[in-house]
């Protein structure tokens, strides 16, 4: 008796938002009733105390402004932590996060199977469902988008939920074939500017630890993937190359790593590296080169690589591999320069170097990946294009026309995310041509476009929503890794030498020691944290009026891990079929994102 009235102690001692989570285990009633209720909600109780009481939770802060949700602070002493949990054979463990304010509050369920009379009643036999064959296209999982929502708007949607109609457009089918795979994930990240490292290092020790921790530790996001700049990019304070003097010297007899690397960047990955819970493959893009071998002597604007400094530009990007690699920092993989339309383009105000497709096919296949696999750095990857989806045929084609080879040496191709009005169909059809090459998203942020009337939105959960749509969109499109931009900015989104500010999942106020958690931080999380490195994605399919976004992989183990985002302002009932007789229920409040870890 002591033992339950513990027990019911505890459950007294958890706060509020446990009624939410009570509510949504799947309990049947019967089944309870001859167990004793009342052992029952012991059983429930242990589950949720000792399984959710390790994590502390957001310390949120409401902005006031109509519209926004909340963020989460963090400081020298306090920041949240999120423990994932391995959930039992036949459960499951679902993380919520909502526009309302939850993040990653957990709940559990089990799995239910069809019983054997309505199993036999059905007219269909059900075990019949064929797995169909693996068609990796859509549109297997499309999705309608909701109506468009602006940042404070307030529109009621008056829905009849017990209509018909209600019903119809609030109720989800999936089935899941697990044994249809698809691509192999390699993980998720951010990148290492100089701007997110200023910003970092003017927190004291102690809040960097906790801002190190909540992207890299085994309480945090665990991310497994980092994007460096070879150099500057406009995410630093001014430009700068490694090989900056003496002019024209192709044999770069000076080349040298800045200041920005040993007290900034390098500084930042090491300190992730202590505490990430799995290798930290680090990609590297050169914005610029030197501006002696450009055609404009200059940083920015239209310009390419002189024709005599192609070596000398290969050159320079193993000459950083090297660097790094004395300071025991590997480089995974470069791309082959950052966006190269930037020097084509008039627009462009940063760092940027120029390539036609064909003259990027040159290089890659005469200079840079012949340096490359030639060194003893030969299993460096290189990734080709680094630019937008409606860029990436365009390239590919060019590229191949000019040098064939330069497909060969090419290792994967990797797209960012400003052209995703662009369909992403483009992913699949690149992927179709190029079987054996990965496609990996290299950089994303809000904020960047010239409609967006505010750089930095505080609390945006529209723009939380934006992010999930665009890595369930790119995973449903063979990409394998999802890298967003700057880790962290300041409360303007800076700082940027050419003033192209944006926003970031984390925004660091210096002056009071504290970093805000911005919606997006757990958007990335909902993906990063709960799928590792390894796990494949799987074969969904809706059979229903209306879809909901969704993404599902398998990971190494055997558990399927599926990522759901309801963006409506209600709520969806959603049912899940991850076998011919096996399926979970989950309800999905308004404006809500929840990964679900099933175990079979
Ligand atoms: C850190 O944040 C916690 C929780 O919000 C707060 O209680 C504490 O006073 C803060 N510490 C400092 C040093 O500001
Ligand atoms: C070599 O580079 C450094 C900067 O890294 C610069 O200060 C120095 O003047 C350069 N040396 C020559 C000979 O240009
Ligand atoms: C890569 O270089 C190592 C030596 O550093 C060599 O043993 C290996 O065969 C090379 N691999 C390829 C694919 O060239
Ligand atoms: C660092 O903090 C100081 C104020 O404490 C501020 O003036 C400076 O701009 C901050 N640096 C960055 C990169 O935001
Ligand atoms: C899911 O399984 C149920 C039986 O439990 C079946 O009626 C339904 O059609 C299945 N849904 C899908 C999408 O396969």
């Amino acid at each position: 008796m002591d033992c339950l009235h513990g027990y019911l102690t505890c459950c007294v001692r958890i706060p509020a938002h446990a009624h939410v989570q009570l509510s949504v285990i799947p309990v049947e009633m019967a089944i309870l009733r001859k167990v004793g209720l009342i052992a029952s909600f012991a059983i429930l109780c242990t589950f949720l105390t000792v399984r959710g009481s390790e994590d502390k939770p957001c310390a949120a802060r409401d902005l006031g402004i109509e519209g926004r949700s909340i963020v989460c602070v963090c400081n020298s002493t306090y920041c949240d932590t999120i423990t994932r949990v391995n959930p039992a054979r036949g459960t499951f463990v679902v993380y919520t996060s909502t526009n309302a304010g939850k993040r990653f509050e957990k709940s559990f369920g089990e799995i239910k199977t069809v019983s054997a009379t309505e199993a036999l009643n059905d007219p269909e036999d059900l075990k019949a469902i064929p797995e169909p064959e693996p068609v990796p296209e859509w549109p297997q999982n499309t999705v309608l988008d909701p109506p468009p929502t602006t940042e404070d708007d307030d529109d009621d949607e008056e829905e009849d939920e017990r209509s018909a109609v209600g019903d119809l457009l609030s109720n989800v089918e999936l089935r899941v074939y697990p044994s249809v795979r698809y691509q192999t994930i390699e993980g998720f990240g951010g990148s290492v500017t100089d701007a997110a490292a200023l910003n970092w290092r003017n927190l004291s020790d102690a809040a960097q630890e906790n801002f190190i921790t909540s992207y890299f530790g085994s309480k945090g996001l665990e991310y497994n993937l980092i994007r460096v700049p070879i150099a500057g990019c406009d995410f630093s304070e001014y430009p700068y190359t490694y090989a900056e003097t003496p002019l024209h010297d192709a044999t770069l007899s000076n080349f040298s790593l800045s200041s920005h690397d040993f007290f900034l960047k390098l500084p930042m990955i090491k300190r992730a590296q202590r505490v990430a819970t799995d290798e930290i493959k680090i990609t590297a893009s050169t914005w610029s080169p030197p501006v002696w071998m450009k055609t404009n002597d200059r940083i920015t604007g239209f310009a390419q690589l002189r024709p005599q400094y192609y070596q000398a530009f290969a050159d320079y990007h193993l000459r950083f591999i090297e660097e790094y690699d004395k300071v025991n920092v590997k480089i995974w993989a470069i791309t082959t320069t950052n966006e190269p339309i930037n020097g084509i383009v008039p627009f462009v105000q940063f760092n940027s170097l120029g390539w036609f497709p064909h003259q990027l096919g040159r290089w890659l296949a005469d200079n840079l990946g012949p340096t490359i696999k030639n060194s003893r750095y030969n299993d460096t990857l290189i990734i080709a294009v680094d630019d937008q989806r409606y860029l990436l045929p365009v390239y590919l084609a060019g590229m191949e026309l000019a040098a064939p080879e330069s497909i060969d040496y090419m290792d994967g191709i990797a797209v960012h995310w400003y052209g995703n009005f662009f369909p992403p169909q483009i992913l699949s059809a690149i992927q179709r041509r190029y079987p054996e090459k990965i496609l990996l998203a290299t950089e994303a942020c809000e904020g960047s476009m010239p409609w967006n009337s505010e750089r930095v939105v505080h609390g945006s959960w529209r723009r939380a929503g934006t992010y999930v749509k665009s890595i369930l969109e790119d995973l449903n499109h063979h990409v394998v890794g999802w890298i967003d931009w700057n880790l962290a900015l300041n409360p303007h989104g800076g700082p940027n030498w050419v003033d192209n500010f944006v926003d970031a999942p984390i925004l660091v106020y210096a002056d009071n020691d504290e970093f805000i958690k911005q919606p997006i931080f757990y958007a990335m999380g909902h993906f990063a944290k709960f799928i590792p490195r390894g796990s494949r994605r799987v074969r969904v399919e809706q059979n229903s009026l209306i879809g909901i976004e969704n993404v599902v992989v398998r990971k190494t183990n055997g558990n399927l891990v599926i990522v759901l985002q309801n963006r409506r302002r209600r709520q969806m009932n959603v049912k899940i079929n991850i076998s011919a007789s096996r399926y979970i229920e989950i309800t999905m409040e308004p404006q809500s994102i929840k990964t679900v870890e099933v175990n079979p």
